[in-house]
């Protein structure tokens, strides 16, 4: 395995900002599988599919653990909440907990309500776009939808605008989360002295801590009241931890903890998927003009498409799956750590050895991907399968990509991201007709904003797509509201 050349702090302050271009320039000229010191840890840096699926999906039970990193692990969720968990028995218990509320069957019961926040969305944006007249920027109309469905999963609520108070919070936290916690660029994770020193860094993370349970927390603690007195409380993940907390043996930071990973972990990622989405497809007209037919075709226009038609709408279907290639929210995923000594081919990774998916150089690869910078649908056309089955494949030209991660800390909520995902889009694409704003071209540039990879501010006109639409999506609402 070949080493980046300047270990150390130079390579920590090289991935400071955009590490994913650092890390596709270290993959060109050092290989598919590099390793760099980071402070006093050593990484390894995968950068193709048949390495990371050797590593990290055949020989899970090595390299499944996690860095405790001081901010995240240990400063901010404090070994609870999964995402950071060292790979033991309390992660496996809390992974099972998570799972009663992602599996397939938990998302197939809750569809409906899923379905029902990308129909109400569709008619804030007809509203607020003036079927067409107003310029509109998407992006909190799309955020919203995402916070309520993850609200819904987690706290059993909505929000009912998108002038709530919650969605500025939780976006705000999990923003926060973002920037605290990026994957290999935190000088203090990799130097140890550095922890024991004041710094702004684990003052924010500190900060951060308090304010997940003071708004997650608190939260918990009303519905527990509720609970106690007897009130109704819709079914959701916090109901459910509190029903099993003495037989899960899981205390008030578990619950918290858990709460916030949720609500970090699916509301952001998921929007921004969707808000690439928004942008990309008024930028490629002939790109919605294909999908326009194919739902004319398939779904007609007396009803609005369900999840029932994931498999008939090819064009929708490698729509989504596309722009998840080209934007992936987080192109470094969440890191893994050997927990022994391993040889892979002729290299020693040692015990404690950070793994870090490079999926920047394996979505963007020339060998798979022909003119891999272009956004074309059309590589995906043939592709039928959900991307979450697509990841279980032992062919890798098969699978779709990589973004959410891989083996046994793959991400266990992209079931409900893709029903999500494809319920909000397919709707979005049948009730609209999007045009990009002459004189206000959108900007398609991935840029370091405030949380992952979102684009930047941008107006649209969101025209119904045909005369008619707007009724259909309102006796849609008004029958799911019945
Ligand atoms: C498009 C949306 C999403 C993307 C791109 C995404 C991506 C990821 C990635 C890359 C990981 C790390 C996987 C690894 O270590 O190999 C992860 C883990 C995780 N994700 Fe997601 N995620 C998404 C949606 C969600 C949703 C909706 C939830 C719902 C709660 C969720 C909850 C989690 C949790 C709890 C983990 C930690 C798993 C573990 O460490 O065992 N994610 N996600």
């Amino acid at each position: 395995m070949r080493s980046s050349a300047d270990p150390s702090k130079g390579s920590i302050l090289a991935l400071r900002s955009y590490p994913e271009r650092t890390l596709d320039r270290w993959a060109k000229h050092y290989g598919p599988l590099l390793s760099v010191w980071l402070g006093n840890q050593l990484v390894v840096v995968v950068s193709d599919p048949g390495i990371a699926k050797g590593l990290m999906a055949t020989h899970g039970a090595v390299f499944s653990d996690r860095k405790e990193m001081f901010i995240e692990s240990q400063t901010v969720l404090r070994g609870r909440g999964v995402i950071a968990s060292p790979y033991n028995r309390q992660w496996r218990k809390h992974r099972r907990i998570a799972s009663l509320w992602l599996n397939r069957k938990a998302v197939e019961s809750y569809t409906h309500a899923l379905q029902f926040e990308a129909t109400d969305m569709i008619t804030d944006l007809y509203t607020d776009g003036a079927d067409g007249l107003a310029d509109i920027d998407p992006q909190a109309y799309v955020d919203r939808c995402s916070l309520n469905n993850m609200l819904a999963v987690t706290f059993g609520f909505r929000t009912d605008s998108i002038h709530h108070p919650m969605l500025g919070r939780v976006l705000r936290l999990s923003r926060k989360f973002t920037n605290i916690t990026r994957p290999v660029s935190n000088l203090v994770d990799f130097v140890p002295i550095l922890q024991r020193l004041p710094s702004d860094t684990r003052r924010r993370a500190r900060k951060l801590h308090s304010e997940l349970l003071e708004l997650y927390g608190g939260l918990i603690e009303e519905m527990e009241k509720s609970m106690q007195a007897g009130a109704e409380v819709q079914d959701c993940l916090v109901k459910t931890m509190l029903l099993k907390k003495t037989k899960e043996d899981l205390d008030d930071l578990d619950i918290a903890m858990l709460a916030s990973s949720f609500m970090i972990g699916g509301t952001e990622t998921t929007a921004a998927i969707m808000q690439w989405c928004t942008a990309l497809i008024p930028a490629h007209p002939h790109v919605q003009k294909r999908a326009h037919e194919e739902l004319d075709r398939v779904v007609g226009r007396d009803c609005l498409p369900t999840a029932e038609d994931v498999d008939s709408l090819p064009s929708c279907r490698a729509i989504i799956k596309e722009v998840e290639r080209c934007h992936n929210p987080h192109w470094l995923g969440t890191p893994h750590m050997a927990s022994r000594d391993f040889v892979y081919g002729e290299h020693l990774i040692p015990k404690g050895t950070v793994v870090v998916l490079n999926t920047w150089t394996m979505h963007h690869n020339p060998n798979r991907w022909k003119n891999p910078m272009d956004f074309d649908p059309d590589r995906y056309i043939d592709k039928q399968l959900l991307s979450s089955a697509s990841a279980k494949l032992s062919s890798l030209s098969e699978r779709d990509h990589w973004i959410f991660g891989a083996g046994r800390r793959i991400c266990p909520g992209m079931l409900l991201a893709e029903r999500v995902i494809w319920l909000t889009v397919s709707q979005m694409l049948w009730a609209f007709d999007m045009q990009q704003i002459a004189g206000k071209p959108i900007d398609l540039n991935e840029h370091e904003g405030l949380s992952g990879r979102r684009p930047r501010p941008f107006e649209v006109r969101i025209r119904p797509r045909f005369e008619g639409a707007r009724k259909i999506v309102d006796e849609d609402i008004k029958r799911r509201n019945a």
